[in-house]
């Protein structure tokens, strides 16, 4: 065997096997029950008082108290904070850390969804370097490591609980902003396929599609690289079909252990390759009107792809391969319209198909909205540049 033999099939236009690639992850327990270990893994940092920050709703769950009681089988004691909202506020992660503070707490456990784990990682970033959320804004800013932080994920979408992310809202400037560092990476990731069984099928749908647009974006970063191609492929394949079926069939326990595994694994895949222009826009858009964040990722994903697409063309072709669809014989021009059509179809059977002009956006934001989704750190490794007037238009497209 040569070298040429094992150098990677897939043409990223740069996989080279002597490039220097970084794989970060947390240490992770996929499985049913996995929640119960919450207490177990937090004793193992050898602390004693842990702020449990999670949402009104996921408090709600019948599932929920299995993970104080885990707790308390530990000999931990828990102070819940639970003022968290969708598009979590820089004002909810500072009461968050008086809130730890006051409690004399010294580790985390997030139980929710992305809002609930990114508010948990900006309470720790704050408690340990002693400065406002938005001094760490942006890449590696972050000089002190958080306290211990143990994630239990109740989405099967965001996987903030693997990544190296956090997305915050700053309220007065209607924009959020990504906190990129490896310190927001979590200790501990517990995983369980249990805590969707009560998901609505609207964020089941916004979820999962949020996880698909993930692994997406990170087949196609310009970041890409063997070890992350692996998971965002693998995502594509099993998300493709289980998104939609597990918002048919909610209690379906398999469905939603694929759809979690999907998640995972496009978490794994972006964590690393990072993302692109949907979510640059969507942070963006997220930001102006406060809408679900995997929404915001259905209404601008077909656009950002046509946009993409002569950029990155072979990878396309396999990512659509990997959705199951016939490539083969396809011109260049009709594969780029076959994997449009299908992600509008997708779209539109998970009830994520309306305009940004019926939720609100007007022609004269779209300026504002693009202005400051060029500021995302996202745009980064999309496979095409945008400019300013590049996202503008992609906006007007989505109107
Ligand atoms: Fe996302």
């Amino acid at each position: 065997m040569t070298i040429r033999d094992i150098r990677p099939t897939i043409d990223s236009g740069s996989s080279s096997l002597l490039e220097l690639r970084k794989f970060v992850a947390p240490e992770f327990v996929f499985g049913a029950g996995s929640r119960s270990l919450a207490g177990r893994y937090l004793k193992n940092f050898a602390v004693s008082r842990i702020l449990l920050v999670t949402d009104p709703v996921v408090a709600a769950c019948p599932w929920f108290e299995d993970v104080p009681d885990s707790l308390a089988a530990a000999g931990l004691t828990f102070h819940l904070f639970s003022a968290v909202s969708p598009n979590p506020r820089d004002h909810e992660v500072m009461t968050g850390a008086e809130a730890y503070a006051m409690a004399g707490c010294d580790a985390l456990l997030a139980v929710g969804g992305g809002s609930v784990i990114d508010c948990a990682k900006g309470i720790g970033l704050v408690v340990s370097n002693r400065k406002p959320i938005g001094a760490f804004r942006g890449v590696d800013r972050v000089e002190q490591p958080m306290p211990p932080i143990v994630c239990v994920p109740t989405t099967g979408g965001t996987s903030a609980d693997v990544s190296q992310f956090a997305i915050i809202r700053e309220e007065a400037a209607r924009t959020k902003f990504a906190i990129i560092s490896k310190s927001v990476v979590p200790d501990a990731s517990l995983v369980d396929p249990e805590t969707l069984l009560t998901l609505d099928p609207f964020l089941t749908a916004c979820t999962g599609i949020d996880a698909l647009v993930h692994a997406i974006e990170a087949f196609v970063s310009n970041a890409s690289s063997p070890f992350t191609e692996l998971h965002a492929l693998r995502a594509v394949r099993v998300l493709s079909g289980a998104v939609l079926e597990s918002a048919r069939q909610p209690l379906d326990i398999e469905l939603r252990a694929q759809v979690m595994m999907g998640a995972l694994d496009a978490g794994l895949a972006f964590s690393n390759a990072s993302l692109g222009s949907v979510h640059a826009l969507a942070h963006g858009l997220g930001g102006w009107l406060d809408l679900p964040h995997g929404e915001c990722n259905a209404l601008l994903l077909p656009h950002v792809v046509a946009y993409n697409y002569p950029a990155a063309e072979e990878r396309y072709r396999v990512l659509a391969d990997a959705m199951g669809l016939e490539v083969r014989g396809r011109t260049s021009t009709e594969l780029g319209k076959l994997i449009v059509d299908e992600l509008l179809r997708l779209r539109a059977a998970a009830g994520l198909s309306a305009t940004l002009g019926s939720k609100g956006v007007r022609t004269a934001d779209t300026r504002s909205i693009a202005h400051n989704a060029m500021q995302d750190p996202c745009n980064a490794t999309n496979p095409r540049a945008p400019s300013q007037r590049d996202l503008e238009v992609i906006l007007e497209e989505a109107l």
